[in-house]
């Protein structure tokens, strides 16, 4: 994957700016409340059974944390994504057995919550950079399905 200069600083800038403590637990209790097959894999987090407990649930808060963490990571080698995610994509398809198609809707759930947060500045060339790096994103955690 190549970056352009304007990607790559717009990517660094969006996680920079970003509140992790609110982004991440608004992305994926979106995604538990949106699809809620994908409820499924979380058996072990307690009470989701309607959107409040989703969005009162300690648990979710905390893997939404660490979900934008496993991000950082992609952000801080944005020159082998793939590489730096092998490990996790052998995780979700060996051990969570987590259906890849899942992984785009997360990444489209956090698209609208990082545009929500970030209004105006979220211009349509802002969308592209960081639709694509999520893109580079979903492909390498699917790497290991293929
Ligand atoms: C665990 C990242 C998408 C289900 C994890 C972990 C990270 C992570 C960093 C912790 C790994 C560890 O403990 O070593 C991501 C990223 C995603 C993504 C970056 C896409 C943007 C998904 C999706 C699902 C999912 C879409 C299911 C619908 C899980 C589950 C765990 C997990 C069930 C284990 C949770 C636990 O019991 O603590 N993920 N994930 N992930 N992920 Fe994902």
């Amino acid at each position: 994957v190549q970056w352009t200069d304007f990607e790559r600083q717009t990517i660094q800038n969006i996680f920079g700016k970003m509140d992790y403590d609110d982004v991440g637990p608004a992305a994926l209790s979106r995604c538990l409340v949106v699809y809620p097959w994908t409820q499924r894999y979380f058996g072990n987090f307690g009470n989701l059974y309607n959107a409040a407990a989703i969005l009162g649930n300690p648990n979710v808060a905390a893997h939404g944390k660490t979900v934008l963490q496993g991000l950082v990571r992609a952000v801080k080698n944005m020159d082998d994504i793939k590489a730096t995610f092998a490990e996790l994509s052998v995780l979700h398809s060996e051990k969570l057995r987590v259906d890849p198609d899942n992984f785009r809707l997360l990444a489209d759930c956090l698209t609208i919550v990082v545009a929500s947060r970030m209004g105006s500045d979220f211009t349509a060339d802002v969308q592209g950079a960081f639709q694509k790096f999520l893109a580079v994103v979903v492909s390498s955690l699917c790497r290991q399905y293929h």
